[in-house]
């Protein structure tokens, strides 16, 4: 018989399994070899959403690992809401995985649920963004970009991409920013700002900044709004791929040209940023490698067999100019 304690439990586990099925998509199928022979690990995934190409080509590659180890995954795509990654990893927990992999949309608020993970001794390791939390043992470790170093790397290159355009006198930056309170969206804009404090405090200055959700549609919106307020402004720093190239379609239905009018320097290197790149409308990029599964698979394994992972498992990503991207936009895996 179900003591309270254990139907409450259950109790939250299945309404927060039903709740995930209709707020989120669910995809409970197993991808590794699960049916026969020794029992596949069973790896629970809450995925940020499908928000950008990166997004996507990062949801393939988890795929791909876990069916290449063997694994079964059992898959959720929140739609960017905290709501949806937190019912999905309830609902892991409930099914009793062996791991539970998330991806998490904002940094706070997730000490709860890790603390019902860590009650039923289900290990979580975070993919690709990091969570802030007031116990460091709720989760094993990360496997993801250094985000802040992205934002310096963003304006390190921006001093290419002005010197190469011969852009003179005030630097006027608009700024799209990623998802608010999301990792990549905090941590960018901090490294890009260390730059500016550091060697811009005269010349550059971020005049309007605001948050595209790391979408076209969003990019394409918020700009059309700083070319109303700010006209001349003469940078663009989004931070991400998609929100510059949302952006582009603003830029150019105001008259203006994209990478030349307005320089832009923007974070991924996914394939259609590459291709923007190479037509001249995008004048620098800083990768961020959206291919974790492998690595994420391997880490998972190591850790449902009780060894020793680093706290920190960082990516590796380079920039390119936009004199690079025709070159390199045939071999772009994403
Ligand atoms: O967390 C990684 C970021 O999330 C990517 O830069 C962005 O494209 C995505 O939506």
């Amino acid at each position: 018989m179900l003591s309270r304690r254990n139907f409450l439990t259950a109790a939250v586990g299945v309404a927060a399994a039903t709740g995930l099925a209709a707020c989120a998509k669910e995809d409970d199928g197993s991808s590794g070899s699960g049916s026969g022979g020794s029992k596949a690990l069973v790896l629970g995934f809450s995925q940020v959403g499908s928000e950008s190409g990166w997004r996507s080509a990062n949801t393939d590659s988890v795929k791909a690992a876990a069916k290449e180890a063997g694994y079964t995954l059992k898959f959720s795509d929140a739609q960017q809401k905290q709501e949806n990654q937190i019912s999905a990893i309830r609902s892991y927990i409930t099914q009793g995985v062996d791991v539970i992999a998330f991806s998490p949309v904002v940094v706070t608020g997730w000490d709860a649920v890790l603390k019902e993970a860590k009650a039923k001794k289900i290990p979580v390791v975070l993919t690709d963004r990091s969570v802030e939390t007031s116990d460091e043992s709720l989760y094993v470790t990360l496997v993801g970009s250094d985000f802040t170093e992205e934002g310096r790397r963003a304006g390190k290159i921006l001093e290419k991409v002005i010197a190469k355009a011969g852009l003179k006198g005030q630097v006027k930056i608009a700024q799209l920013e990623g998802t608010t309170g999301a990792a990549p969206a905090i941590e960018r804009a901090k490294g890009f700002k260390e730059v500016m404090d550091a060697d811009h405090a005269d010349d550059w200055k971020i005049v309007v900044s605001q948050t595209g959700d790391f979408t076209r549609a969003g990019g394409k919106q918020v700009m059309a709004a700083f070319l109303q307020s700010n006209p001349d402004v003469n940078v663009l720093f989004a931070h991400n791929d998609d929100m510059a190239i949302g952006a582009i379609q603003s830029i150019e239905a105001a008259g203006k040209k994209p990478g030349k009018d307005i320089l832009i320097v923007s974070i991924d290197g996914v394939k259609d940023g590459f291709v923007a790149m190479s037509e001249g409308k995008i004048n620098a990029i800083v990768e961020c490698n959206p291919l974790l599964g492998p690595q994420l698979m391997e880490v998972v394994q190591k850790v449902k067999d009780g060894k020793p992972v680093e706290r920190w498992i960082k990516t590796k990503e380079g920039d390119f100019m936009q004199d690079q991207a025709a070159a390199a936009l045939p071999t772009r895996k994403y």
